[in-house]
């Protein structure tokens, strides 16, 4: 039988920083405790990058170096590579080409993908293109955010969800069978009132006043954000079933963004998914933004065997949001 050629994840690997921020801690930052965290979002503890000079392009370089070391490859056999992260380095130049030169990808090119907490799927399905087509044969997509520079610590309704990490993986081609089948991805610019950075970018430039006003932080409507997130993830997943003519009982694994377990949960309900089939590792990590897709691909990996039919699906700032469906490569 031959089938065509699709590109598939060939390896994964996550990095997070060792410090962690636990709801004790947050206990004496803020007006909170450890019981309304737990409860209202199955979050434990976050991962701080706290090393004085890094940002989110190392947390990028230490899961890259991860990977190509997993995967047998050499930095200059990658062709390009792809970031989806909201908080890179610098507001130009991108994080992608910094990542780039620190890991040595000489024959590289790539660039960042902003849409927040889907990230990571977006990128995945553009770098998947390039090597479905055959235009390249080694493209890396990592997602990562160091949520802990645009979180305000005084704002309860934020500071207790996010976390910092990263995780990349490697697209190559395979003829199996097996790799990216089929996505669905949405966006809905009127979702930007409920979820942005008020301040920095070119509609309100930074200054005094937007700093003294803390306007350089994650604003969001919880509420709102949580009814969407849960709507968009469960449409998305049930129109890649309806066209791949496959039923919830075909599908081994889904992926979630890690955004609230409440979240989680009620997309595997609407779906009618087992929980023990969806892969959750928000308790340690919080939401990672572009890093949590990721990251529970890292933590599950051995578990998944060749050609399960995996969903990933995720929501996030803009509005965006979508599915993607995969059979996993090894
Ligand atoms: N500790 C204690 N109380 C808190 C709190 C905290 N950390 N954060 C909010 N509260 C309070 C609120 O002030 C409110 O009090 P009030 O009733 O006196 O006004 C009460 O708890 C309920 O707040 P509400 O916002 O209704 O809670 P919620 O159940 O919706 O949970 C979120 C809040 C943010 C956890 C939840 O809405 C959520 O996860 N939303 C989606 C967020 C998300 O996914 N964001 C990332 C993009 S994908």
């Amino acid at each position: 039988m031959s089938y065509k050629t699709r590109a598939a994840i060939t390896g994964v690997h996550g990095w997070v920083p060792e410090d962690k921020l636990t709801n004790k801690d947050l206990e004496k930052m803020v007006d909170t405790n450890d019981e309304w965290i737990t409860s209202r979002t199955g979050i434990r503890e976050r991962r701080i990058l706290r090393t004085p000079g890094w940002a989110t392009s190392d947390m990028c370089t230490e899961a890259v170096k991860g990977l190509l070391e997993k995967t047998d490859t050499r930095p200059g056999e990658i062709d390009m590579l792809i970031v989806g992260t909201i908080t890179g380095d610098m507001i130009f130049p991108d994080t992608a080409n910094t990542v780039c030169d620190k890991i040595g990808a000489k024959n590289a090119f790539g660039y960042d993908i902003n849409a927040a907490c889907s990230g990571f799927l977006f990128a995945l399905a553009t770098g998947a293109q390039f090597v479905a087509n055959g235009t390249y044969e080694k493209v890396v997509v990592v997602g990562s955010d160091m949520m802990s520079s645009i979180i305000d610590y005084e704002d309860r309704n934020t500071c207790v969800i996010f976390g910092d990490g990263a995780a990349a993986v490697l697209l190559e081609a395979r003829r199996d069978g097996t790799g990216i089948q089929d996505f669905v991805l949405r966006g809905d610019g009127a979702g930007r009132e409920f979820l942005h950075m008020k301040a920095g970018g070119s509609l309100r430039p930074p200054n005094a006043e937007t700093v003294a006003n803390r306007e350089h932080y994650v604003y969001q409507d919880g509420k709102r954000v949580f009814k969407y997130a849960v709507e968009g993830m469960v449409s998305t997943s049930q129109e890649l079933l309806r066209r791949n003519h496959l039923t919830i009982d075909d599908i081994n694994w889904i992926i979630p963004h890690q955004a609230n377990m409440r979240i989680i949960s009620s997309v595997a309900d609407h779906l009618g998914f087992p929980m023990d089939k969806v892969t959750i590792n928000i308790s340690k990590y919080g939401n990672t933004t572009a890093g949590t897709l990721g990251l529970c691909m890292w933590d599950f990996e051995d578990r998944f065997k060749k050609d399960d039919n995996i969903i990933l699906t995720a929501f996030g700032g803009g509005f965006t949001w979508g599915s993607l469906y995969l059979k996993w490569a090894y």
